[in-house]
């Protein structure tokens, strides 16, 4: 069933390989269309009926179809929504050696009217641009980022469900696939989006352990893109920490390891007495849009905010005295995440239970906007 024309120069094995992982196996093309400059090659059939839509792990399916669009010769070439399939890549594409790749995350959302809406879209593609820049990338020109995005949630509406909880994850992304194994920028590469319906990031409760030793970025670094290795090079500490019971590190700068920064997949708010803190944005710490959203969203609500260095000497006083009252992390994949205890020095702090929590407060008023379901006085919704 393998359509061999999705894989030019493919190995002979190539669709046995493929036909035995299932969620990778291509489809037979049934139609090809033009729609707005973007070739439409469509899935034949569709996999959505074997996808359960109430016991989804984050990230673990994705849709029938994708956006792909190359850069080479100096240019983007004509963009293209094909099904959802592996592809091929030279050994030695620059991905591969030298970690030349951004992303983002994004996410879609369904309304009682079955509406598609995207939330601050733009801040996303101006990020990934910033991110492109930053590895010596070439930017993606707004239309193909914007009008690719736009056609895939429509052509797989389908995937996304209505009901607060249920959204789509968007995976705008980019690679180096110039060959060579000299360590320079590629002259190639690849922008791909793709979409997987998603509810919550963390399934239980989220213990922290604040990082005395490594470090996720340093000023000069990388630490403000969404550079692939980024998240790479926190695996090691994350894992040792997973090992003692805790999901994630709170990071802390790498010069003094005094000021507390952000937590890898989510930028992290501290609730001191009625105070909201949060690190402020820098070379090291990613400028969260969920982040940015709950600050203006605190503010209006009258919560007192500070964006200041938080130090992990207040935090450790603050518990001590009983005026630390919550910790949370913010990401669009996380949304608002309570974090319930932290570690550091090897002793361990508990959060308090607290009614009417800034996390909780916060995490329902966003995600009313984002499903429609109040009305969005920022103008951060935009529909699909
Ligand atoms: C997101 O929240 O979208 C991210 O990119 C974090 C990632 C680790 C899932």
């Amino acid at each position: 069933a393998l359509n061999i024309s999705l894989f030019p120069g493919g190995p002979a094995n190539f669709s046995t390989y493929i036909n035995t992982k299932k969620i990778f196996k291509p489809y037979p093309i049934m139609s090809t269309t033009q729609t707005n400059k973007i070739e439409i090659i469509k899935a034949a059939t569709s996999k959505i009926n074997e996808v359960d839509f109430d016991n989804l792990s984050f990230g673990a399916v994705f849709t029938d179809h994708l956006f792909e669009c190359d850069y080479k010769n100096g240019e983007w070439q004509k963009p293209v929504i094909k099904p959802y399939a592996p592809f091929l890549l030279d050994p030695s594409a620059k991905v591969f050696h030298y970690g030349q790749a951004i992303f983002e995350g994004m996410k879609a959302y369904k309304d009682d009217n079955n509406d598609l809406w995207l939330f601050r879209p733009d801040e996303n593609y101006k990020r990934f641009n910033t991110s492109a820049v930053r590895m010596a990338m070439p930017e993606v020109p707004e239309h193909i980022f914007m009008d690719g995005l736009n056609q895939l949630l429509q052509l797989d509406e389908a995937w996304v469900k209505k009901g607060k909880g249920n959204t789509m994850y968007i995976r705008p992304f980019m690679i180096a696939t110039g060959e060579g194994v000299i360590a320079n920028p590629s002259d190639e590469y690849k922008f791909m989006i793709i979409l997987s319906p998603a509810k919550s990031y963390y399934a239980g409760e989220v213990k922290v352990l604040i990082a005395e030793h490594y470090s996720r970025a340093a000023n000069g670094g990388i630490g403000a893109a969404k550079a692939a290795g980024n998240y790479a090079a926190q695996f090691y500490p994350t894992t040792l920490a997973n090992k003692e019971g805790f999901q994630q590190v709170i990071w802390t700068d790498d010069a003094t390891h005094t000021k507390l920064e952000e937590a890898g997949t989510m930028n992290v708010f501290f609730r001191i007495n009625d105070t909201l803190l949060t690190a402020p944005t820098s070379e090291r710490i990613l400028d969260g849009i969920t982040r940015k959203s709950l600050l203006d969203m605190a503010k209006k609500e009258g919560i007192n905010v500070d964006v200041r260095p938080v130090l992990v000497s207040e935090l450790v006083e603050a518990s001590k005295n009983g005026s630390l009252k919550e910790i949370f992390g913010a990401g669009t994949a996380a949304v608002v995440n309570p974090i319930i205890g932290y570690s550091y020095k090897d002793v361990y702090y508990e959060l308090p239970k607290v009614e009417n929590s800034y996390a909780s407060l916060l995490k329902e008023k966003l995600t009313n906007i984002q499903h429609k379901l109040a009305e969005d006085t920022f103008g951060w919704t935009v529909k699909v």
